[in-house]
């Protein structure tokens, strides 16, 4: 059985593009392979979160993926920082991957902006532990929204120079999954901006926890153009907006693009959108309420995470330690 490493930071509420891009996908690989789910808070500090709210939103992601049906006994979850083997592998990776490849992160030049001088120095080398996060494991599949494909090339590119330069063949070559028709989820208010956790307008994005009202508000004003669904995928073309609405239904119902636009072609928006929000509020309702039925015991999630650690902990200190000692520590 294959094994897989994925995670999600606690910056903030997961929204629909999180949900559709990679946690529903996590909850349908379980069938399949052996898997380890993180909420990755190491990531989150590479830019600045309020201390309080990290741990509470620790929490909150935690419930929120169990409450998508993330199986802790089948499988692993766990918060990043309670294994420390990720860090170790972190470390010998930021010596092994080079400034240059860094440099050409498309993520971290978006997250920096024009301040580069002042961002953290964590946010540049943010890709290495990610790399680590997964290597560590020998984890050979990384269920991931299309935003992180450059990421995970360069943590293909890592192993082989770690095995290239140490003269092995230690770290195994990863498959991004870049599944269903909702790998990038795009802004409410922009077709052409990915919905983002930081996005200023808080009409950009479904959050998980949203309620019925909310959701349906922010679909209503979802941005559209005057004319109705095309009947074809060919009429999508330089619709942003409608091509987004019409993946998301098409990755709640599991069909695809094609299917949806059969189903509704050339109906409008004023008829599309209600339909739409029905569709979302009847996934995102249950899982909201478990998520809140979970976090009323927060000792529980804790113990959770905690076993999670410990077995996640089980399988990568032999990883790391035979990383170590190829790099050539003395072990005393
Ligand atoms: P994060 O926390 O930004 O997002 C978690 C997952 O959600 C996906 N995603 C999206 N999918 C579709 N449309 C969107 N608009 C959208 N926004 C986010 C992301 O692709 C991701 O799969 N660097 C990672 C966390 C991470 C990780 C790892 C992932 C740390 N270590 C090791 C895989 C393996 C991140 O920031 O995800």
């Amino acid at each position: 059985m294959q094994r897989i490493f994925s995670g999600i930071q606690p910056s903030g509420i997961p929204h629909l593009g999180n949900y559709l891009g990679a946690v529903r996908n996590w909850v349908a690989l379980q069938a399949s392979h052996e898997c380890l789910y993180c909420v990755v808070d190491l990531h989150a500090i590479t830019v600045w979160q309020d201390p309080a709210a990290l741990a509470q939103q620790t929490r909150e992601l935690a419930a929120s993926l169990l409450a998508s049906g993330i199986d802790p006994k089948a499988h692993i979850l766990f918060n990043q920082s309670a294994v420390h083997a990720h860090l170790r592998l972190a470390w010998i990776f930021n010596c092994v991957a080079r400034m240059g490849w860094l440099n050409r992160m498309t993520q971290f030049k978006e997250k920096a902006g024009k301040d580069r001088e002042n961002v953290s120095t964590g946010l540049f080398t943010y890709p290495n532990l990610m790399a680590a996060d997964i290597l560590v494991y020998h984890a050979t599949r990384v269920p991931v929204g299309d935003d992180q494909r450059q990421h995970l090339e360069l943590a293909n590119d890592i192993a082989q120079k770690f095995n290239h330069d140490y003269g092995v063949d230690f770290f195994p070559q990863i498959e991004a999954m870049i599944m269903g028709p909702a790998a990038r989820v795009m802004s409410l208010r922009d077709g052409t901006k990915k919905m983002s956790k930081s996005d200023a307008s808080d009409q950009a994005s479904i959050k998980m926890t949203d309620s019925a009202d909310e959701i349906a508000l922010k679909i209503r004003r979802a941005k559209t153009d005057p004319e109705p669904l095309p009947e074809t995928i060919e009429g999508l073309e330089g619709r942003p907006e409608a091509r987004n609405l019409v993946g998301i239904y098409a990755a709640l119902t599991d069909t695809d693009h094609a299917a949806v636009l059969r189903e509704h072609g050339s109906k409008g928006f004023g008829a599309f959108k209600p339909a739409l929000t029905d569709l979302v509020v009847s996934k995102l309702a249950p899982i909201a309420d478990e998520t809140n039925r979970l976090l009323a015991d927060p000792a529980t999630i804790e113990a959770i995470l905690r076993d999670g650690a410990r077995r996640a902990e089980a399988l990568a200190v032999p990883i790391v330690e035979e990383a170590e000692r190829l790099v050539g520590f003395l072990k005393v």
